[in-house]
Protein backbone atom coordinates (compact mmCIF):
# COMPACT_ATOMS: atom_id res chain seq x y z
CA UNK A 1 0.00 0.00 0.00
CA UNK A 2 1.24 3.44 -0.55
CA UNK A 3 1.75 5.96 1.72
CA UNK A 4 2.12 9.61 1.59
CA UNK A 5 5.82 10.60 1.54
CA UNK A 6 6.00 14.70 1.80
CA UNK A 7 9.29 14.81 2.47
CA UNK A 8 10.02 13.02 -0.83
CA UNK A 9 7.62 16.29 -2.60
CA UNK A 10 9.46 18.94 -0.81
CA UNK A 11 12.36 18.06 -2.28
CA UNK A 12 11.02 17.25 -5.98
CA UNK A 13 9.30 20.86 -5.31
CA UNK A 14 12.64 22.14 -4.55
CA UNK A 15 15.03 21.41 -6.30
CA UNK A 16 16.93 23.92 -9.16
CA UNK A 17 19.92 23.96 -11.16
CA UNK A 18 23.13 25.62 -10.28
CA UNK A 19 25.33 26.57 -12.59
CA UNK A 20 29.42 25.31 -12.76
CA UNK A 21 30.57 28.06 -11.03
CA UNK A 22 28.69 27.56 -7.75
CA UNK A 23 29.71 24.15 -7.61
CA UNK A 24 32.53 23.12 -5.85
CA UNK A 25 34.13 19.53 -4.14
CA UNK A 26 32.66 17.15 -3.24
CA UNK A 27 30.97 16.07 -5.60
CA UNK A 28 28.89 12.13 -5.52
CA UNK A 29 31.12 9.60 -4.96
CA UNK A 30 30.88 6.45 -7.08
CA UNK A 31 28.16 4.96 -4.50
CA UNK A 32 26.03 7.53 -4.72
CA UNK A 33 26.33 8.36 -8.44
CA UNK A 34 24.90 4.54 -8.79
CA UNK A 35 22.23 5.42 -6.65
CA UNK A 36 21.51 8.23 -8.59
CA UNK A 37 21.64 5.72 -11.70
CA UNK A 38 19.54 3.09 -9.59
CA UNK A 39 16.60 6.31 -9.67
CA UNK A 40 17.01 6.94 -13.29
CA UNK A 41 16.47 3.68 -13.74
CA UNK A 42 13.44 4.29 -11.73
CA UNK A 43 11.48 6.18 -14.54
CA UNK A 44 8.66 5.38 -16.92
CA UNK A 45 10.21 3.43 -19.85
CA UNK A 46 7.89 1.91 -21.69
CA UNK A 47 8.91 -2.27 -22.69
CA UNK A 48 12.23 -1.48 -20.38
CA UNK A 49 14.16 -0.35 -23.22
CA UNK A 50 16.31 1.81 -20.91
CA UNK A 51 17.29 4.26 -23.77
CA UNK A 52 20.05 5.95 -21.92
CA UNK A 53 23.68 5.34 -20.71
CA UNK A 54 25.69 7.67 -18.33
CA UNK A 55 29.56 7.90 -18.47
CA UNK A 56 31.15 9.80 -15.18
CA UNK A 57 33.91 12.29 -16.19
CA UNK A 58 35.70 12.42 -12.50
CA UNK A 59 39.48 13.54 -11.40
CA UNK A 60 42.16 12.91 -13.80
CA UNK A 61 39.54 12.60 -16.66
CA UNK A 62 38.67 16.12 -16.22
CA UNK A 63 41.34 17.32 -18.01
CA UNK A 64 41.24 15.58 -20.91
CA UNK A 65 37.29 16.99 -21.28
CA UNK A 66 38.67 20.06 -20.54
CA UNK A 67 40.97 20.03 -23.75
CA UNK A 68 38.21 18.70 -25.95
CA UNK A 69 36.11 21.39 -24.88
CA UNK A 70 38.65 24.04 -26.03
CA UNK A 71 39.24 22.51 -29.02
CA UNK A 72 35.30 22.23 -30.08
CA UNK A 73 35.93 26.09 -28.84
CA UNK A 74 38.73 26.73 -31.60
CA UNK A 75 36.44 24.77 -33.87
CA UNK A 76 33.75 27.47 -33.26
CA UNK A 77 35.75 29.86 -34.28
CA UNK A 78 36.35 30.96 -30.87
CA UNK A 79 40.22 32.66 -29.75
CA UNK A 80 42.39 31.33 -26.82
CA UNK A 81 40.82 33.06 -24.21
CA UNK A 82 37.17 31.82 -25.51
CA UNK A 83 38.96 28.21 -25.12
CA UNK A 84 40.27 28.48 -21.80
CA UNK A 85 36.94 29.77 -20.47
CA UNK A 86 35.19 26.49 -22.38
CA UNK A 87 38.20 23.90 -20.66
CA UNK A 88 37.48 25.59 -17.61
CA UNK A 89 33.73 24.19 -17.61
CA UNK A 90 35.15 20.97 -17.61
CA UNK A 91 37.93 21.33 -14.90
CA UNK A 92 35.36 23.33 -12.66
CA UNK A 93 32.88 20.81 -11.49
CA UNK A 94 33.71 18.05 -8.88
CA UNK A 95 31.78 15.29 -11.15
CA UNK A 96 30.72 15.57 -14.87
CA UNK A 97 28.03 13.25 -15.95
CA UNK A 98 27.52 12.44 -19.74
CA UNK A 99 24.00 11.50 -21.41
CA UNK A 100 23.91 9.30 -23.68
CA UNK A 101 20.84 8.58 -25.61
CA UNK A 102 20.17 5.39 -27.52
CA UNK A 103 16.92 5.63 -29.58
CA UNK A 104 16.33 2.53 -31.40
CA UNK A 105 14.37 4.60 -34.46
CA UNK A 106 12.82 1.25 -35.78
CA UNK A 107 11.59 -0.26 -32.78
CA UNK A 108 8.15 -2.07 -33.74
CA UNK A 109 6.04 -1.07 -30.31
CA UNK A 110 8.15 1.81 -28.83
CA UNK A 111 8.25 5.03 -31.02
CA UNK A 112 11.39 7.17 -30.90
CA UNK A 113 9.12 10.14 -29.03
CA UNK A 114 8.28 7.60 -26.00
CA UNK A 115 12.11 6.65 -25.58
CA UNK A 116 13.33 10.00 -25.82
CA UNK A 117 10.31 10.64 -22.79
CA UNK A 118 11.76 7.97 -21.03
CA UNK A 119 15.55 9.51 -21.47
CA UNK A 120 14.29 12.87 -19.55
CA UNK A 121 12.52 10.99 -16.93
CA UNK A 122 15.78 9.32 -16.24
CA UNK A 123 17.67 12.72 -16.30
CA UNK A 124 14.85 14.20 -14.27
CA UNK A 125 15.35 11.08 -11.75
CA UNK A 126 19.02 11.70 -11.59
CA UNK A 127 18.74 15.59 -10.89
CA UNK A 128 16.25 15.03 -8.47
CA UNK A 129 18.39 12.05 -6.70
CA UNK A 130 21.39 14.35 -6.57
CA UNK A 131 19.51 16.86 -4.78
CA UNK A 132 18.11 14.40 -2.06
CA UNK A 133 21.31 13.57 -1.28
CA UNK A 134 22.58 16.98 -0.87
CA UNK A 135 23.64 17.72 -4.21
CA UNK A 136 23.87 20.84 -6.74
CA UNK A 137 24.14 20.54 -10.28
CA UNK A 138 22.71 21.79 -13.74
CA UNK A 139 22.19 19.95 -17.22
CA UNK A 140 24.00 21.48 -20.36
CA UNK A 141 24.41 21.17 -23.26
CA UNK A 142 25.30 23.45 -26.04
CA UNK A 143 27.10 23.31 -29.87
CA UNK A 144 29.76 21.41 -28.63
CA UNK A 145 27.27 18.34 -27.56
CA UNK A 146 26.75 18.08 -31.33
CA UNK A 147 30.75 18.29 -32.18
CA UNK A 148 31.83 15.42 -34.02
CA UNK A 149 35.03 14.59 -31.81
CA UNK A 150 33.11 15.05 -28.70
CA UNK A 151 30.35 12.73 -29.85
CA UNK A 152 33.38 9.99 -30.83
CA UNK A 153 34.55 10.32 -27.90
CA UNK A 154 31.36 9.95 -25.38
CA UNK A 155 29.15 7.73 -28.00
CA UNK A 156 28.91 4.53 -30.21
CA UNK A 157 27.59 4.90 -33.86
CA UNK A 158 23.91 6.01 -33.41
CA UNK A 159 23.55 7.00 -29.80
CA UNK A 160 23.10 10.85 -29.23
CA UNK A 161 25.34 13.08 -26.34
CA UNK A 162 22.18 14.38 -24.47
CA UNK A 163 24.53 17.02 -22.73
CA UNK A 164 26.49 16.88 -19.35
CA UNK A 165 25.13 17.24 -15.73
CA UNK A 166 27.38 19.20 -13.93
CA UNK A 167 27.71 18.08 -10.39
CA UNK A 168 29.24 19.12 -6.87
CA UNK A 169 28.29 21.00 -3.90
CA UNK A 170 26.02 24.43 -3.86
CA UNK A 171 28.68 27.27 -2.38
CA UNK A 172 25.62 29.43 -2.77
CA UNK A 173 21.98 29.44 -1.68
CA UNK A 174 20.00 27.13 -4.69
CA UNK A 175 17.36 29.60 -5.08
CA UNK A 176 14.50 29.36 -7.55
CA UNK A 177 14.51 32.04 -11.06
CA UNK A 178 10.97 32.55 -11.02
CA UNK A 179 10.89 31.97 -14.65
CA UNK A 180 8.73 29.08 -14.63
CA UNK A 181 5.04 28.59 -15.77
CA UNK A 182 2.33 28.50 -13.03
CA UNK A 183 0.72 25.10 -12.50
CA UNK A 184 -2.56 26.07 -13.57
CA UNK A 185 -1.79 27.49 -16.89
CA UNK A 186 -0.12 23.48 -17.71
CA UNK A 187 -2.49 21.41 -16.55
CA UNK A 188 -6.08 22.35 -17.56
CA UNK A 189 -9.58 20.07 -17.97
CA UNK A 190 -9.84 18.77 -21.17
CA UNK A 191 -13.32 20.40 -22.87
CA UNK A 192 -13.79 17.12 -24.92
CA UNK A 193 -13.05 16.54 -29.03
CA UNK A 194 -14.79 19.30 -30.09
CA UNK A 195 -13.91 21.89 -27.56
CA UNK A 196 -17.95 22.01 -26.25
CA UNK A 197 -20.15 19.58 -25.13
CA UNK A 198 -17.99 19.12 -21.37
CA UNK A 199 -18.44 21.80 -18.73
CA UNK A 200 -16.22 21.29 -15.71
CA UNK A 201 -17.58 20.98 -12.13
CA UNK A 202 -16.26 21.23 -8.91
CA UNK A 203 -16.56 17.33 -9.06
CA UNK A 204 -14.71 16.82 -12.00
CA UNK A 205 -12.20 18.11 -10.56
CA UNK A 206 -12.13 15.66 -7.72
C1 LIG B 1 18.89 18.38 -22.38
C2 LIG B 1 19.06 19.72 -21.69
C3 LIG B 1 20.12 20.54 -22.07
C4 LIG B 1 20.30 21.79 -21.47
N1 LIG B 1 21.36 22.57 -21.86
C5 LIG B 1 21.54 23.76 -21.24
C6 LIG B 1 22.67 24.58 -21.57
O1 LIG B 1 23.50 24.25 -22.40
N2 LIG B 1 22.81 25.76 -20.91
C7 LIG B 1 21.90 26.17 -19.96
O2 LIG B 1 22.10 27.25 -19.39
N3 LIG B 1 20.85 25.40 -19.62
C8 LIG B 1 20.65 24.22 -20.22
N4 LIG B 1 19.58 23.44 -19.87
C9 LIG B 1 18.62 23.95 -18.86
C10 LIG B 1 19.15 23.80 -17.45
O3 LIG B 1 19.65 22.49 -17.21
C11 LIG B 1 18.03 24.07 -16.40
O4 LIG B 1 17.02 23.12 -16.49
C12 LIG B 1 17.44 25.44 -16.57
O5 LIG B 1 18.46 26.40 -16.36
C13 LIG B 1 16.26 25.69 -15.62
O6 LIG B 1 16.67 25.59 -14.32
P1 LIG B 1 15.90 24.67 -13.27
O7 LIG B 1 16.33 23.25 -13.56
O8 LIG B 1 16.32 25.20 -11.94
O9 LIG B 1 14.43 24.86 -13.50
C14 LIG B 1 19.40 22.19 -20.45
C15 LIG B 1 18.36 21.35 -20.05
C16 LIG B 1 18.18 20.13 -20.67
C17 LIG B 1 17.04 19.23 -20.24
Amino acid sequence: METTNLPMLQGLLGRHSLGIKYLAEPGPDPAQLLTMTQAALRAPDHAGLVPFRFKVVRGAQREALAELFAQAARDAGKDEAGAALDAERARRAPVTVALVARIDMGHPLVPAHEQWAAVGGALANFLNAAHALGFAGKMLSGAKARHPRIVAAFCAPGETLVGWVALGTATRQVAARGDKLAPEQVTTLWSGPTGRGFTPTSADAQ
